[in-house]
């Protein structure tokens, strides 16, 4: 049906989709103080992305790939200065410090109000203001949740519209006004005089990721990457949602979700939760070794988990996203063809090298490398360069935004409104040294503490230095929205609610040598591990015990497939006595700084580790 508001629509974007007065209302506000040339409310259909892209491509942001390689993908180089999350300038600005804790940048809400003000102050002159609104969750799910995003960065746009459910349906929902709006105020905060050229990757050097966990509001400026500026992932999916979680007794974690099919067809759901490029794409896309036929591994998501107890008391998760936003370097048909398959059309990559035939490449992405391409930044790269000079071609976090439907190995529960039972939690970190490939916490308590103090190098991911250890607690360093003590408490009250538990486990795929090498050769071969966890979970499998938990013994894993001798395994699997005695005094270090809030429960966990130790 043709109304008159879709007809006129037709013409002008800047006729709005939505009758809620609030939003109206709002987004009024918003446009006075940000002052943008046009205001164009998304819709999210097929043309419209046909005409933001085409847009973009002619001003110069993105480069249409050869279609016959990689039909329907777009690339895009972002500025040298804006390629990573910026943990040092995301704040969480609760009434009370105490509330946002020490492992987040706070500022007084008031004050940082009236600095955003004087920032958003007529940032997008010269720009388009889109109105974006978006799912986190299927529209139709009762665990999901809404938000509007108003952005003058189209590359959000385009890269939202494959992350998040966006446009109509939603508009939808928001005049049924059944549900509260997160509202979300994104610039990349770069004004544009009369007349003045646009540049391709327009970003401030100054940059604010803010966010009001009280009210449930976001303001993002001066970035246009990934985490910064896609509000429905980290800022809303996780920052404020933990908040929302906490109230209401539900879990936002940065967790993939997976699904183990056995030989026999039965299915077991797991949720993992490693620190940013530590591997959870490709384990939620992990394709079963030779040695597994007849076992199957699906795909629920790979970044982020919604995870609520249902009227039997089993936890139940939904993936909030409907993309990926993966990490590209090291993606290749050998360790992930899943990935390669899913990001094979319709995908934005962002700061991957451009090949002389239209085509992209990353390290790691071949074994050969091309003879030349246009590096992330658009200059000139060969092999020899690199040799050389040590330029990588792909930045290391450069990342494709792929729709997860795409997927292969997409399970076919990934949408249902009330989710997947999850039978396990995996936390895992990238550690060189002290954690054994796998162990099993002794029960809830105990597990959370394995999650609370997990330690991991740090990566690419986020602005600063890599390969560093630091205590990432859940994974969830970077996005607790409150006090993390009150995090690991909010943990240990979960299992209360609970008729079953599931079972909680520590991996670590990354233990090295001597002389630097992986001890285990990883990626599919976690299969191997991954069995033992579903088999533990459903009770079927053996272990020993330990001072840290219980253990695989070697003829507890599959080895068909896989030359792998015990005395590798022991490597793998030893518990340094010294290792952890470090280990234990930098939990504690942790712990000093969270003292107020920590729940006795950790502290005792401590005490029973020691004694074991
Ligand atoms: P975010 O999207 O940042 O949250 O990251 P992620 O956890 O999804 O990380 P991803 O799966 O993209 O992995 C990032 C890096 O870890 C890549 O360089 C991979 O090659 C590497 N990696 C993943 N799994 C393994 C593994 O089993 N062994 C080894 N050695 N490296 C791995
Ligand atoms: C992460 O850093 O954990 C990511 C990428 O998943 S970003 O969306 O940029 O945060
Ligand atoms: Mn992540």
């Amino acid at each position: 049906m043709a109304t008159a508001k879709t007809t006129r629509r037709h013409v002008d974007p800047s006729v709005p989709l939505s009758e809620n007065k609030h939003l109206l209302k709002w987004v009024e506000k918003v446009a006075r103080l940000t002052r943008p040339d046009r205001i164009h409310w998304v819709s999210g259909s097929e043309q419209e992305n046909k005409t933001l892209l085409a847009e973009m491509v002619a001003g110069g942001t993105l480069i249409k790939l050869n279609q016959k390689l990689w039909p329907g993908c777009y690339y895009a180089r972002s500025d040298a200065n804006d390629v990573a999350r910026v943990e040092d300038r995301t704040f969480i600005c609760s009434l009370s410090r105490d509330n946002a804790g020490p492992t987040n940048n706070w500022e007084d809400p008031f004050q940082m109000r009236r600095k955003l003000k004087a920032l958003f102050s007529g940032c997008m002159q010269g720009r388009t203001m889109y109105v974006l609104p978006y799912s986190m969750g299927p529209v139709n799910s009762g665990m999901a949740q809404i938000g509007v995003q108003l952005t003058d960065s189209p590359y959000v746009v385009v890269n939202m519209r494959i992350m998040a459910r966006i446009g109509m349906p939603v508009f939808k929902l928001i005049d049924k006004d059944t549900k509260r709006v997160v509202p979300c105020i994104h610039s990349v905060g770069q004004p544009l005089a009369p007349g003045e050229q646009d540049v391709p990757w327009p970003c401030n050097e100054e940059k604010y990721i803010v966010h009001f966990p009280e009210t449930r509001e976001i303001w993002s400026y001066g970035s246009g990457y990934g985490g910064n500026a896609l509000l429905g992932k980290k800022c809303f999916a996780l920052r404020i949602a933990s908040n929302i979680a906490r109230d209401e007794g539900w879990m936002a974690e940065h967790m993939l979700i997976l699904g183990v099919e056995d030989p026999k067809g039965d299915k077991t759901y797991v949720a993992a939760a490693f620190p940013s490029a530590c591997g959870k794409t490709n384990f939620a896309m992990l394709i079963p070794p030779a040695g597994f036929e007849g076992w199957k591994v699906w795909t629920v998501g790979d970044d982020i988990a919604w995870i609520r107890p249902d009227a039997n008391g089993e936890l139940r998760a939904i993936n909030p996203e409907a993309g990926f936003f993966g990490v590209a370097p090291g993606t290749s048909n050998k360790t992930n063809s899943n990935a390669m398959a899913t990001l094979a059309r319709h995908t934005i990559f962002t700061n991957v090298a451009l090949t002389p035939d239209g085509g992209i490449w990353w390290e790691g992405m071949t074994d050969a490398p091309p003879k030349e391409c246009l590096d992330w930044q658009g200059q000139h790269w060969t092999p020899e360069i690199a040799r050389e000079t040590g330029r990588k071609a792909a930045h290391p976090n450069a990342r494709f935004t792929a729709p997860a439907k795409q997927c292969p190995t997409i399970d076919p529960a990934w949408e249902d409104p009330n989710g997947v039972p999850i039978s396990a939690f995996i936390f895992g970190g990238r550690r060189a040294t002290t954690m054994p490939l796998v162990f099993q916490a002794f029960n809830w308590s105990a597990g959370v503490y394995i999650g609370a103090t997990m330690g991991s190098e740090t990566t690419a991911a986020m602005a600063g230095a890599t390969g560093k250890v630091r205590r990432d607690p859940m994974a969830m360093l970077p996005f607790c929205g409150y006090h993390m003590g009150d995090y690991f408490r909010h943990w240990i009250k979960m299992q209360r609610q609970l008729e079953t538990t599931p079972r909680i486990f520590h991996v670590n795929w990354f233990r090295r040598d001597g002389d630097g090498h992986f001890l285990w050769p990883g990626f599919g071969q976690n299969m191997r591990v991954l069995k033992w966890i579903v088999d533990r979970a459903r009770g079927r499998a053996l272990g020993r015990e330990t001072p840290i938990g219980w253990m695989p013994r070697y003829e507890d894993l599959e080895w068909n497939g896989l030359d792998f001798t015990k005395e590798q395994f022991d490597a793998l699997q030893h518990f340094d006595r010294k290792q952890w005695r470090q280990e234990v005094i930098e939990h504690e270090e942790m712990f000093l700084d969270l003292h107020a809030h920590l729940p006795s429960e950790m502290i005792y966990e401590r005490e029973l580790l020691i004694c074991r130790l």
